[in-house]
């Protein structure tokens, strides 16, 4: 099937656009001649992750809030695709703070879809998370299937699936919602309580510092580089609404976005020190420190990505191996110019 997969000549919202995968994708949407809407305020953002995109004419930065309805309306105005990345990502954040996860992740979602829905867009694409399969132990794991959420960051994300839908069904705006599965790349933040365990282990072996594991590691996930979340986000926008729903009355749909593989935490580890004793050969005596396991960790979580291969194309082309490499040496590069 011929299928357009890059957005071109649009003009595209990236909501949570100085975060990790909202700056990527501003960057990719930039250099495909597109205008780029930024809105974002820099809760866990950083300015360094837009600062270059500041002086291309066809960005614009927008600072706010999307628990602020006007702020949202003003962002979606003339807009033909949104992809909604904003929120406040970490299990752990949200066991800590569920209020204000909540506030971010429902409210400023249901903000950010009802305006979208009121200035018409094309289709509204958002972040949901593979948390949604809560304690559900099957594997690999299916769209339709889902278990109990364990946190309020799941709760949050199964909320937004339930409303988009709701909206769909309403209103007929088109949703699709991406459930990635631990996304990793270029720009994700190493420091802080909340970091994600690839960079976080990679900013410790380039300190010399021991990486703390939750467990005995032998819990898998399946890690996916960041440029395979690009050719997702790119594809749920613009695959034609009959490709993927047929006949039906509207178009609401869920998609795994992942490698379909699975990697336990001692494994990642491993590779990681392949990766890094090439820029520096005295990591290989650092020894990792193995801690308790944290509440509302899933031991394993592995994506079947069969639905996003048939109906959307979707074809990661970035395995584990190649993912690693590009990561660690981004890394390095930055941390040894800073
Ligand atoms: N990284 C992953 O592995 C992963 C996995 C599953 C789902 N997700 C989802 O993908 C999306 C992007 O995640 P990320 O890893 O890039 O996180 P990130 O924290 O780097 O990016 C989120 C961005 O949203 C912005 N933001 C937060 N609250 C906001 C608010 N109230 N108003 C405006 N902007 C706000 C932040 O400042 C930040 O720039 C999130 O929705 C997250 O839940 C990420």
């Amino acid at each position: 099937m011929n299928r357009k997969q890059k957005i071109t000549k649009s003009v595209v919202l990236v909501s949570g656009g100085a975060g990790f995968i909202g700056s990527n994708l501003c960057e990719v949407l930039l250099n495909q001649d597109n205008k780029v809407i930024c809105l974002d305020d820099f809760s866990t953002g950083y300015r360094e992750n837009i600062n270059e995109f500041l002086r291309h004419s066809n960005f614009t930065l927008i600072e706010g809030d999307i628990r602020d309805y006007e702020t949202c309306a003003k962002a979606v105005k003339n807009v033909d695709f949104v992809l909604h990345q904003a929120a406040l990502g970490s299990v752990p954040r949200s066991i800590k703070d569920p209020m204000t996860t909540t506030e971010v992740n429902v409210s400023g979602f249901v903000n950010m879809l009802h305006a979208s829905q009121e200035a018409k867009v094309k289709r509204f694409v958002y972040a949901s998370s593979s948390s949604v399969y809560g304690d559900s132990s099957d594997l690999p794991k299916l769209e339709a299937k889902i278990g109990k959420p364990l946190s309020p960051y799941a709760v949050s994300k199964l909320s937004n699936e339930i409303y988009a839908k709701n909206f769909s069904e309403l209103y007929g705006i088109e949703t699709i919602g991406l459930r990635y599965f631990n996304v990793y790349g270029q720009r994700q933040n190493p420091n802080g309580p909340y970091a994600a365990l690839i960079p976080n282990f990679i900013l410790k072996l380039y300190k010399h510092e021991q990486p703390v594991i939750n467990g005995d590691g032998s819990y898998s996930r399946d890690f996916t580089y960041v440029d395979n979340v690009m050719q997702a986000n790119q594809l749920a926008a613009l695959t034609p609404r009959d490709q993927i729903v047929g006949e039906k009355q509207y178009l609401a749909e869920v998609f795994n976005i992942a490698c379909g593989g699975s990697t336990t935490v001692n494994e990642i580890l491993q590779r990681l020190y392949k990766e890094c004793i090439k820029y520096d050969s005295d990591i290989e005596s650092i020894k990792p420190i193995y801690g308790k396991v944290r509440k509302g960790d899933v031991p394993h979580s592995q994506a079947d990505v069969m639905k996003a291969e048939k109906l959307l194309g979707f074809d990661p082309k970035y395995d584990i191996d190649i993912g690693i490499e590009k990561a660690c040496k981004w890394y390095w590069g930055r941390l040894m110019n800073k």
